[in-house]
């Protein structure tokens, strides 16, 4: 089955309600309203502008709804999407209202006073935890306080969330997909359906939590999988060897359990890396991790002197007397030994930074990482594509931004996707 983007009979002159994922990096500065924070990077917003432009076009009344951040289901400043509403106004030329709330008597008042073609934001959708409980009745409020009469997904990359604003709001409004989250999913499948191999996938950040268990999916999906950054701690660690203070996210123990389940699982394979002029090639084990790394005591750190190389060839089992180090990014070995593989790869799919990218100490695997996979694409014509914020992060601070094949909104729903698991945002989309 297949999900539907608008018409303009869906639409014209209708109140309609549009779940976009304005989940984007803030960082301090002067917005002129109540809080102090603007907007870090545009990707997500600009992402939904096709969807909100066509809708302004053919006269509906807009209202935006969204989440930022994880406040758990309280208020908190520093997760308004008020910065927001001052973008889209001061840099896209869009005059958006805003509502302090997502639901209650000033939204009815604000969402009843629209006009055709008027846009309404509404206030960070998770300071109420029945949106992550996915509650009916919170789904029923901002239905009726709003007025909404269509529903529009253009959050692909929240889409793998199964909250009352993804699915909840299809469940109970006339549904369509948004053109943005429309095209991502056309890109991935095609990517599903045929990628040319060898399929390499590149995994690292700090949201490992998200993304052990998407590892498992993908390196049935992949030929091989280059782990950096957390991930990568819980992959050694369940290789049993040594990562002293390295994080390995908030559930490090599953982390490093399910880290060990699909290290178990491809025991017995070996993809085989080659010269396409040469026979013989080079046997590696579907997941690959770091030979060496740089460490040190925080990631924090100014200092290079304070920087540790660490190599982890030999006399690296895992003890018990762990030093005050973490590892902070990978080293010059495996960043070269990742190069060659890439060089090698006809699809690639990239996914967080190889370490603490924001400290210019422990950017050059990202940088070179990120580099590799864009000259790829240029001079060797691979498929490349990238998703997550701080990947987008880290190819925007590289200048590559256009030397990707396609550089999706979506991290942890891409992921999901690849590895071949129903997003709930999407399906639902389907009826
Ligand atoms: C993301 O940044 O991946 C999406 O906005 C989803 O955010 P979440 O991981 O906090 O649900």
């Amino acid at each position: 089955m297949i999900i539907h983007t608008p018409k303009v009979s869906d639409i014209q002159d209708k109140k309609v309600i549009v779940r976009v994922d304005f989940n984007v990096p803030l960082k301090k500065g002067a917005n002129g309203g109540g809080t102090k924070f603007v907007v870090a990077d545009d990707q997500r917003i600009r992402s939904a502008l096709e969807t909100i432009l066509f809708l302004k076009e053919h006269g509906s009344k807009i209202i935006l709804i969204s989440h930022l951040g994880r406040p758990d289901g309280k208020v908190a400043t520093e997760f308004s999407l008020e910065p927001i509403a001052f973008y889209l106004h001061q840099n896209l030329g869009l005059e958006v209202d805003f509502a302090s709330d997502c639901v209650g008597k000033e939204v009815a008042k604000k969402a009843n006073k629209l006009k055709s073609g008027d846009i309404l934001l509404l206030e960070n959708l998770r300071f109420h935890s029945e949106e992550e409980g996915n509650s009916e009745v919170f789904a029923k409020k901002i239905i009726s306080d709003t007025g909404a009469e269509v529903f529009i997904n253009e959050a692909f990359s929240a889409s793998h969330r199964a909250h009352a604003s993804i699915v909840g709001l299809a469940k109970l409004l006339p549904s369509f997909a948004g053109f943005d989250l429309s095209a991502e999913i056309k890109i991935l499948n095609k990517i599903l359906e045929k990628a040319a191999r060898p399929f390499v996938v590149v995994l690292g950040g700090a949201k490992i939590d998200d993304k052990v268990s998407a590892v498992k999916n993908l390196s049935r999906l992949a030929d091989l999988v280059l782990v950096g950054g957390g991930i990568a701690n819980a992959f050694l660690k369940a290789s049993g060897i040594e990562v002293h203070k390295s994080f390995m996210g908030k559930d490090a123990t599953t982390n490093v359990k399910i880290a060990k389940e699909i290290l178990d699982e491809h025991q017995a394979e070996r993809t085989l890396v080659s010269d396409e002029d040469q026979k013989q090639g080079l046997p590696l084990p579907k997941v690959v991790m770091p030979i060496d790394v740089l460490a040190a005591k925080n990631q924090d750190i100014v200092d290079e002197k304070d920087v540790v190389y660490m190599e982890l060839l030999k006399d690296v089992k895992d003890s018990e007397k762990d030093l005050d180090l973490q590892y902070l990014d990978i080293g010059k070995e495996t960043i070269s030994l990742y190069k060659y593989l890439l060089s090698k790869a006809k699809t690639i799919f990239f996914n967080g930074p190889m370490g603490v990218f924001e400290n210019p100490l422990f950017a050059k695997g990202s940088r070179n990482i990120a580099k590799s996979i864009a000259n790829n694409t240029t001079d060797f014509g691979a498929t490349t594509v990238c998703g997550g914020g701080e990947t987008n992060a880290v190819i925007n601070a590289c200048g590559l931004r256009d030397r990707f094949t396609h550089v999706s909104t979506a991290g942890g729903a891409a992921l999901e996707f690849l590895g071949g698991e129903k997003l709930p945002g999407v399906e639902i989309l389907k009826r």
